[in-house]
Formats: structure tokens, C-alpha cells, sequence
């Protein structure tokens, strides 16, 4: 499949949904405490995209049983909610969502420390979600895909992390996946050009050891291999003639 460009009524029903996504995770943000459960975590984004007048685009996703992959310190992505996983104060916890108004798609991750964390989870925590940043500045027309992908990796490699290869970002709009695939880690190639129009989920999964992961026996759930903590921090972008438009953010953050 190509890549698609979207159309300005594309746009604005993105827009919309990344604005509830983005207020989606500031709601979430707040209920986070020790002693909830993962699955507390779940229903409550599920009621919020609801209230919105959203459909949580992950529930019943190829079987993902859930409305937010909610995961845990060594987990990378995809925890499936469970009613007795409960946090802790001390954990890092990275929360992905994703909405569909009327037909479009918004995708997003943050990742948060509960209470007090260990310097080295904050730091994993920041580098990742500054790698995005990185990453989106070169996120414009004219300049190539696969920019992006290096200009994340020659960020986090600065601080000896590990960045997860056997998942990407991708395009988004109608579908939850559309092509492109956006690796965080170097690539050989430029990737195809980018035009305004094109909608990207970036999303930078980072580890504070080795990149190597391994999935669980629920055939979801990622963990590193190494035990290592992970953070991931994810944006629906619009490419746009300047600056990428951050979709899936309130501004407020
Ligand atoms: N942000 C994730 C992704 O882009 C969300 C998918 S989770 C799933 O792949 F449950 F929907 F698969
Ligand atoms: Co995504």
C-alpha cells in the first residue's frame, strides 16, 4: 500500500481525535497511583475515549483484548490490563492509546514514573520522549523518511540506551497501521519523501540495556530480554509546508 496523502476533511476529523487522545492522556495521567491495577487503568481510559464520543481503536484489535496497552517497568509494549497486576510506587508505567473519530485514527504513548523513581528510569523516561522530539525535527516536506529513524538513533545512542527493532511507528489515517513503517534506529536507505499530508504515528521504544525483546506467552506483552527497564513515548503527526503539526498533544503538557 502506498503511502496516503490526506485530505483537509481528513485532517480535521484528525485533528479531532488526536485533541481527544491528548486530553485522553492527561486524564489518565491524573489516575495513576499506587495500589490501582492495571486493569482500574483500562476502564478508566475506555470511559474517557467513550465520554468523547470515541471508539478505543486497540479493543479487539487483531484480539488485543483492551482499550490501553498499559506496561509495567521491564515491559516494552502491549500489557494486556489485569485486574491483580496493581502498581507501585517506584514503577515506570508507559500507558499507549489510540481513538477513532468518525472514521480516523489518533495513536499515542507516554510513559510515566509513579511517585518516586530512580534517576536512571527519570532519565530513560526524558531521553525517550526527547528522542521523539528529535526525531520530528526533521519531520518536514522534502526531507526523507528515514531522517527521521536517524536522527532518533544518533540522539539515544548518545546515552548507551538500546532501541527496540522489532517494532516501528507507521503511517496513520483511516487505519490504525498504514505504510510507511518508521524504524527508530539507523537505516541504510532515505526512505520515501515526505509531503504535506502524510500522517505518521512516531513512536521511539527504548530500553535502558539491550534492544533485544521477547514476547510473552500471551503473545502480546513485549518485555526486554535482559530485564532491563523500557519507556515509549508516541505522536500522531501531520507533515505539513513547515514545522510538523503534533496532533495527538493539547499544547499543555
Ligand atoms: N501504538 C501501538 C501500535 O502502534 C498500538 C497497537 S496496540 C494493539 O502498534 F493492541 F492495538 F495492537
Ligand atoms: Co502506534
Amino acid at each position: 500500500m502506498a503511502v496516503t496523502i490526506k485530505s483537509a476533511r481528513e485532517i480535521e476529523l484528525m485533528k479531532e481525535a488526536g485533541k481527544i487522545l491528548a486530553q485522553t492522556h492527561e486524564e489518565l495521567k491524573e489516575f495513576i497511583r499506587p495500589g490501582i491495577s492495571t486493569l482500574d487503568i483500562d476502564k478508566k481510559g475506555e470511559e474517557i475515549i467513550r465520554r468523547y464520543g470515541c471508539i478505543p481503536s486497540f479493543l479487539n484489535y487483531n484480539g488485543y483484548p483492551a482499550s490501553i496497552c498499559v506496561s509495567v517497568n521491564d515491559e516494552v509494549v502491549h500489557g494486556i490490563p489485569h485486574p491483580r497486576h496493581f502498581i507501585e510506587e517506584g514503577d515506570i508505567v508507559s500507558l499507549d492509546a489510540g481513538v477513532i473519530y468518525q472514521g480516523y485514527h489518533s495513536d499515542a504513548a507516554r510513559t510515566y514514573g509513579v511517585g518516586e523513581i530512580s534517576p536512571e528510569a527519570a532519565k530513560l523516561i526524558e531521553v525517550t520522549k526527547q528522542s521523539f522530539f528529535e526525531g520530528i525535527k526533521f519531520a518536514k516536506a522534502g526531507n526523507h523518511l528515514y531522517d527521521i529513524s536517524n536522527a532518533i538513533d544518533a540522539y539515544v545512542r548518545r546515552f548507551g540506551y538500546g532501541i527496540v527493532e522489532d517494532l516501528v511507528g507507521h503511517g496513520i489515517g483511516s487505519h490504525l497501521h498504514e505504510d510507511p513503517e518508521i524504524p527508530n534506529f539507523r537505516q541504510k536507505r532515505r526512505g520515501v519523501r515526505l509531503q504535506p499530508g502524510m500522517t505518521l504515528a512516531v513512536e521511539p521504544m527504548i530500553t535502558g540495556g539491550r534492544p533485544d525483546v521477547v514476547w510473552l506467552d500471551d503473545d502480546w506483552t513485549v518485555v526486554t530480554d535482559d530485564g532491563s527497564l523500557a519507556a515509549h513515548y508516541e505522536n500522531t503527526i501531520l507533515i505539513t509546508d513547515g514545522e510538523p503539526e503534533i496532533l495527538s498533544l493539547t499544547g499543555l503538557e
